[in-house]
């Protein structure tokens, strides 16, 4: 487990992380969403000890991450791979070899009969058996990923941090990346931290997410609690959600649907039930880890709000006025 408590960090005289607190459980998928500048990677780096911070504690499995105690720091560093969104292969080494680098830079023999068969299955897990001996520039993004990411994982780590490892790959293929990654967690039961700025990429695997704005923790928990229904207006900007496109007449309300009961014709069952009309100003349907959540504004008469309100009471519709 990874316990962050109370971490700040400046730069000169710029505060980066304004007492960050988190914990990151084992075996979760785990993201660090916020705008650009938002200290998303400076914390990474804290987390890894490729930065060092000034105040509070970051614990991995009860040892703390301290620059003083240069071996400790070396044996946490080896519990955690981690992959970028440059990818960082050198261009001289083929796919094999690229994977290889980590073993070497830890005095490991690379051509012994064990490491062979760790680095072949390894290349088998992320689907490259037909370009072991391939060099990175006849690689796609994609391929190139994928060696990163069995490369970060040769000396099987505990920890897997990814910093906007998908941002430079098209929407196809960080959906392919991030089906890997979810295969990485359920297989082999490693911690997957995962920093971005993309929407798309928490949706799609993270368990729980924190949103970091200006070097502070604005909101954490469940991606689908955080974004169907946003409560900080940060958030909701990010989202780049538009409540100020609702009209002012009449009473809108919005109604927030999760899980199973997503797909229930509600809305059209109220038309019906209470024999009045109402306009849908807004929508948007999600899917959080292959679950659908989703939200949506009407706009009811002021005279039949009560009775929109107790129907929505009645059928368990989580529901608010905007
Ligand atoms: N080594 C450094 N020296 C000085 N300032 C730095 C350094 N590294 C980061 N910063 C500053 O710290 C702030 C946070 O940077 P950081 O890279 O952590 O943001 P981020 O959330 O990862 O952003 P992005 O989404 O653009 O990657 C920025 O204002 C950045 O300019
Ligand atoms: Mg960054």
């Amino acid at each position: 487990m990874i316990k962050i408590s109370n971490v700040r960090k400046s730069f000169q005289n710029l505060e980066v992380l304004k007492g960050i607190s988190l914990e990151i459980e084992d075996s979760e998928i785990y993201g660090i969403i916020g705008q650009s500048g938002a200290g998303k990677s400076t914390l990474l780096r804290c987390i890894n000890g490729l930065e060092t911070y000034d105040s509070g504690t970051i614990e991995i499995n009860g040892t703390t991450v301290s620059a003083k105690d240069k071996k400790a720091l070396k044996n946490l560093q080896k519990q955690m791979g981690m992959i970028f969104q440059g990818f960082n292969l050198l261009e001289r080494l083929d796919v094999y070899d690229n994977i290889a680098l980590p073993m070497k830079f830890w005095g490991r023999k690379t051509k012994s009969p064990e490491s062979q068969k760790k680095i072949l299955d390894l290349i088998r897990l992320v689907g490259l058996e037909d370009k072991v001996h391939a060099k990175p520039r006849e690689l796609s993004g994609g391929q190139k990923q994928r060696v990163a990411i069995a490369r970060a994982l040769v000396l099987d780590p505990m920890f897997l941090l990814c910093d906007e490892a998908t941002s430079a790959l098209d929407p196809e293929i960080t959906k392919e990346i991030l089906s890997l990654l979810q295969k990485i967690n359920r297989e082999l039961g490693i911690t997957v931290i995962i920093v971005t700025h993309q929407m798309e990429v928490v949706k799609q695997i993270c368990q729980r997410v924190a949103f970091l704005s200006d070097g502070g923790v604005l909101a954490e928990g469940k991606p689908e609690d955080l974004f169907v229904k946003p409560e900080r207006t940060e958030i909701k900007t990010f989202l780049r959600e538009e409540s100020e496109l609702l009209p002012t007449e009449g009473v809108n309300i919005q109604l927030f649907f999760s899980g199973e009961g997503s797909e229930e014709p509600v809305v059209t069952q109220m038309a019906r039930s209470l024999d009045s009309d109402f306009s849908i100003c807004w929508a948007k349907l999600e899917d959080f880890r292959e679950n659908v959540y989703g939200s949506l504004v009407i706009n009811v008469k002021e005279t039949d709000k009560d009775r929109v309100c107790s129907f929505l009471d009645d059928k368990n519709v989580a529901w608010e006025v905007v």
